[in-house]
């Protein structure tokens, strides 16, 4: 089943020959408000591919602005890179396409995206969430898992200085998360692939481990960092934590992984919930004028909080229990 089967608002093929440029606009839906997505510059196979992509993404954006209380959907552009791709003139192209969606759509950064290619979209639309300007947004996402965190502790009556967390991955998220539960007096065991960051850590007291055992540590929180798709099958068995808990998108490989977690025991702090930050961060600064502080951004606990008591009750896993929590504010708002 092609993806312009499923469910969205509007979508647009942003193509230009000269420029090499084939780049797929998809907004999923602005029933709640304008839609935030960024751009994920990819090697598509094709179109279809890249819609795919950008209609899944921009789903996944509506549901965690609802789940985030924040009153907009989601919308995403998936840009087809290849060795002849006029990376300047496309991100400048899809600036133009932005501003003429006239705010029912505001774009920023995603996978392939860095702060020049922003620029060039700035050339085009002031519709476009750039750190130059709203602040640094690894910053918000780590303090919102670090909340997030906190919440996953009160349900296991665990204090945050007797806890021992297993992060994997400290890149701009991991890092700051590991120095934010060293202040608070937790025990902090991490691994990472580049050596350098995970030195570089253990000088502000964070335990090194290799990759490879990270999964498995004994720890009350595991907190992926790094890839999604870190927990499948072989991972659930393998995992000696009480919950995971992290910053990765999509960090379940497929949803019998959550369910299977589920019957371990383990609690699961739904991606989409604890790792909203940065979309706070983003969202407010457009809607708002303001960035959200940090008492704004920490309400990702409480939120997670509500979604791990309401999955006790119901006897149903908490990405579940997610998706259906934002359905029904889509609902109630529409
Ligand atoms: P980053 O690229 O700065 O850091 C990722 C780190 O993981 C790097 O240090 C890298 O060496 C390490 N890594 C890569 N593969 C690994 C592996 N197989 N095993 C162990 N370590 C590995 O990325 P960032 O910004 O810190 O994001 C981390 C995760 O959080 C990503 O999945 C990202 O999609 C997600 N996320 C980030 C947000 C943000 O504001 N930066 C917002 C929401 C989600």
């Amino acid at each position: 089943m092609s993806w312009l089967e499923h469910e969205f608002e509007h979508a647009e093929i942003v193509r230009e020959a000269a420029a090499g440029c084939v780049a797929v606009i998809v907004l999923h839906s602005t029933r709640l408000g304008p839609a935030f997505g960024g751009i994920r510059r990819w090697a598509y196979p094709g179109v279809e591919a890249a819609g795919a992509d950008a209609w899944c993404l921009a789903e996944a954006m509506t549901l965690k602005c609802a789940l985030a209380g924040v009153p907009g959907g989601g919308g995403k552009v998936a840009l087809i890179d290849h060795p002849r791709l006029d990376r300047a003139a496309a991100y400048e192209m899809i600036g133009a396409r932005v501003e003429r969606l006239g705010g029912r759509f505001f774009t920023g950064p995603d996978v392939g995206t860095g702060s020049d290619d922003l620029a060039c979209v700035a050339r085009r639309t002031g519709y476009v969430t750039r750190p130059e300007v709203v602040g640094d947004l690894a910053e918000p996402t780590a303090h919102g898992v670090f909340a997030g965190i906190g919440a996953v502790l009160e349900r296991l009556e665990l204090a945050c200085s007797d806890a021992t967390v297993a992060i994997q991955g400290l890149g701009a998220v991991g890092s700051r998360l590991a120095a934010k539960l060293i202040d608070a007096g937790a025990r902090v065991l991490a691994a990472d692939v580049d050596a350098e960051r995970l030195a570089r850590a253990r000088e502000f007291g964070v335990e090194p481990l290799p990759n490879e055992e990270i999964v498995g540590a004994p720890c009350d929180v595991f907190a992926p960092c790094a890839l999604g798709g870190v927990i499948d099958a072989g991972a659930v068995q393998r995992l000696r934590a009480r919950a995971v808990a992290g910053a990765a998108n999509n960090v379940l490989a497929t949803p019998a992984d959550g369910h299977a977690m589920w019957r371990r025991g383990i609690l699961y702090a739904p991606d989409c919930v604890i790792n909203a930050g940065a979309l706070l961060r983003g969202a407010l600064h457009h809607l708002e004028g303001v960035p959200a502080s940090a008492e704004r951004i920490a309400t990702i606990g409480a939120r997670v909080g509500e979604i791990l008591d309401r999955a006790r009750r119901e006897n149903v896993p908490p990405e579940v229990i997610a998706v259906r929590v934002a359905r029904e504010r889509i609902s109630a708002g529409s």
